[in-house]
């Protein structure tokens, strides 16, 4: 079991149903996490609406209160942030227990390395598995002390006092995690701190500070700030996250008959590779209604059931679309043909690695799924009935049950409770939207 805690949940989803009707998902992580980051270093009070009250940003919440800052919530997506300013936060008593959020510590490694105060992050089974040397190494060459165990895993021990300066970093790989966690850390660092990506990876980091009304320079590949600046309290309307959008747009491509509304969902450009991988299969998604909610695009999403196509997935899509691929390969397994998906050997260090676990699950259920080291190679078929194990990672428990809405019989999922990390609610609304599954606790 992937969580510390002593029970569990089991997923019993049955064969069958469409998805219908006009549904809002929650507010969209990454977001959520940066708006306690940026509103408690900032000056004034911030106040948040739309806020994902997942176990992960309960995480990031928890770690800023035990910090000093005094905030308010989360109550029906509302925070209220009373920011510190830059150098307000306080040594926390004990280490910040961060659950199964590599976001949090990632980002939050960035900041600590600029604090006066030691920080000890730790994390659940998952975390403590993830690489951190992808921030430690790189935090070092700003001048931070930071020790994580011989593998490069958490704890993370952060030395506190250390005076950072800027570095021009080209990151080895696409990490929005990475390039916020360096930016962050370029807030205190002496001179700038530039960031380069090797493919666009999501820029809420960028926005956001932009909206705090702190200057950030984009150029190409490139992002830079100076150290030394501060941040203004704003308001931030969270959108509806596009990643937990994703399980119902996936559930109305497969299901006959569907035809669902996904509302406020954020369509972000650099979070928008499922639409243009769902599209690209042949899917019917129609975006309504766009526009601008604090510093980001969002739109209506009407999905109706479609015949969809195996394809071979644009490399240039991976980092935009890399939360979505438990459901994408669900689709994949749903469509005529083959679907070809390279370059995304980072799948393999997320919550739980996403190649394995979905094709071991895909096969159990009797599809004709290939990992390779970098991705699936996935013939089109009957999905069918049976148990799948989602090690804990949420996503992959969430795809499954969609994929029950066209299994030929019930489909099992086990270790399921860390949806609670970003999808609190999800089985009420998945119910709603058309599908019959039944949480049970063990
Ligand atoms: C995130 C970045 C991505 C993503 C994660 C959230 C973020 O991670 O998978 O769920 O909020 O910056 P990587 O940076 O490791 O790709």
């Amino acid at each position: 079991m992937s969580n510390s805690s002593e029970s569990n949940v089991i997923f019993r989803a049955a064969a069958g149903g469409k998805l219908q009707g006009h549904i809002r998902v929650p507010g969209d992580k990454s977001i959520s996490h940066r708006s306690i980051m940026l509103g408690s270093l900032a000056e004034g009070v911030t106040e948040v609406s739309g806020f994902l009250e997942g176990e992960d940003n309960i995480a990031t919440l928890e770690a800023f209160r035990a910090m000093g800052v005094q905030i308010e919530g989360p109550a029906d997506g509302r925070v209220t942030v009373h920011g510190v300013g830059m150098h307000g936060l306080k040594a926390p008593t004990r280490p910040l227990y961060l659950g199964n959020s590599g976001t949090s510590m990632r980002l939050l490694s960035g900041l600590m390395a600029a604090q006066p105060f030691d920080v000890e992050m730790s994390g659940d089974a998952s975390l403590s598995k993830r690489p951190m040397k992808r921030v430690t190494d790189p935090l070092r060459l700003m001048g931070a002390v930071v020790e994580t165990t011989a593998t490069g895993t958490p704890p993370l021990k952060v030395k506190g006092g250390q005076k950072l300066h800027g570095i021009d970093y080209v990151m080895p790989m696409a990490s929005a995690q990475v390039k916020s966690c360096l930016l962050l850390a370029g807030l205190y660092a002496a001179g700038t701190t530039c960031v380069t990506e090797p493919a666009p990876t999501r820029d809420h980091t960028e926005r956001m500070l932009a909206g705090f009304g702190y200057p950030v320079e984009r150029r190409g590949n490139t992002v830079c700030v100076q150290g030394g600046g501060r941040l203004t309290a704003t308001k931030i309307d969270v959108p509806a996250d596009i990643s937990s959008a994703t399980f119902f747009m996936v559930g109305a491509a497969i299901a006959a008959g569907s035809d669902i509304v996904l509302e406020h969902v954020g369509i972000n450009p650099t979070r928008i590779g499922v639409i243009n991988i769902l599209r690209l299969m042949g899917a019917d998604l129609e975006l309504r209604n766009e526009r601008e909610a604090g510093g980001e695009p969002v739109a209506d999403i009407r999905v109706r059931a479609s015949k969809l196509k195996g394809i071979r997935i644009p490399e240039e899509q991976v980092p935009l679309a890399i939360d979505e691929f438990p459901a994408l390969f669900v689709a994949a397994a749903c469509a005529e043909g083959e679907t070809v998906l390279t370059g995304a050997e980072e799948l393999r260090v997320k919550e739980s690695d996403r190649i394995q676990v979905m094709a071991d699950g895909l096969v159990a259920l009797g599809v004709d799924a290939r990992p390779t080291p970098d991705g699936m190679i996935i013939r089109g078929g009957r999905i069918g009935s049976g148990q799948v194990d989602s090690h804990g990672d949420h996503r992959i428990a969430m795809s499954f049950a969609m994929a029950a809405l066209v299994a030929s019989g019930p489909i099992t999922i086990t270790d399921c409770a860390n949806v609670n990390t970003s999808f609190p609610g999800f089985v009420a609304l998945a119910n709603r939207a058309g599908l019959t599954l039944q949480a049970e606790i063990v």
